[in-house]
């Protein structure tokens, strides 16, 4: 254990120094802490950067806007409500779903705000703020199987689609120890593969799986089908890169419980339901 704590030390130590090094030269704001606690250094660079993947609706998704397509969604309006009591600008930076905790790590944004579930195995490589919406997991059919699946045994030995590094992934490899499944990037492109024949099924956010119902033709949320999750469900919390971020994640904790305590936090989510018309197909 000390020696551990010597030789992480040391490395601190160095990284502190190349971080230096670096700063001299380069104009990229330095979103890593460079040592100096998360909450400052935002403050410093004068912004907050925030990764998503914006395949997510309603919680991220892109819409266009006078020609131009824009990230949106409740974990969008989330990272607006933090950069403003932080007191600083908000950029968002979307990428894919398995990207995003590299990047994070990389320091490449601030914070991942993404319906991330905070489950054990993540823990271990960052931080994570209280949870701010409690979700569960469907499974969404096209229509003509829809009286297919009444038991996680039968849907075992089907081809199911899962966004690739989700907990749905963990879920279907791990929990339901599944025959046969397929990890894709985008939620978009699990449905579109399902349509086309080549998935039976698909899991994902109960809420997420309504949407998308809603915008497919030919697809349908299996009913009474009770998924049994490892106890993780669909979580979301915000993500941060582990270290001196303790000011940061209270004032993340307090934003969430404002939020909940007074409402708002329904009416974001109900506002970006409405959104989803807009949505780019
Ligand atoms: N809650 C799941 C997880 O953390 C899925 C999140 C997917 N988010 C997204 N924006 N596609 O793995």
């Amino acid at each position: 254990m000390k020696a551990g704590l010597k030789k992480l030390m040391a490395l601190g130590l160095v990284a502190v120094l190349s971080i230096g090094l670096v700063g001299c030269g380069s104009k990229t704001a330095d979103t890593s802490g460079g040592g100096q606690p998360a909450l400052e250094q935002i403050k410093k660079n004068g912004k907050l950067v925030v990764a998503t993947s914006p395949d997510y609706p309603p919680f991220e998704f892109m819409v266009s806007e006078g020609g131009k397509s824009n990230i949106v969604g409740a974990d969008i309006d989330l990272a607006k409500k933090l950069a403003e009591k932080i007191g600083v600008e908000l950029e968002i930076k979307g990428m894919d779903f398995d990207a995003l905790l590299p990047a994070l790590q990389a320091g490449k944004a601030d914070m991942v705000i993404t319906g991330m579930t905070p489950n054990e195995e993540r823990k271990k490589a960052v931080d994570f703020s209280e949870i701010y919406f409690q979700g569960e997991n469907a499974v969404v059919v096209n229509v003509k199987d829809a009286g297919k699946f009444t038991s996680e045994d039968q849907l075992k030995k089907a081809k199911i689609g899962v966004q690739k590094g989700s907990t749905q992934e963990t879920y279907v490899k791990d929990n339901l120890k599944a025959e046969n499944f397929k990890s894709l990037t985008s939620v978009p492109d699990l449905i579109t593969d399902m349509k086309n024949g080549n998935l039976d099924a698909v899991v994902l956010n109960s809420k997420v799986a309504g949407i998308n119902v809603g915008k497919y033709d030919g697809i349908k949320v299996v009913e009474n089908l009770k998924l049994t999750n490892g106890g993780e469900e669909e979580a979301m919390a915000v993500a941060l890169k582990k270290g001196d971020n303790k000011d940061l994640v209270k004032l993340i904790n307090e934003e969430i419980k404002a939020l909940q305590d007074s409402g708002e936090y329904d009416k974001i989510l109900a506002n970006a339901v409405d959104l989803v018309s807009k949505e780019t197909k």
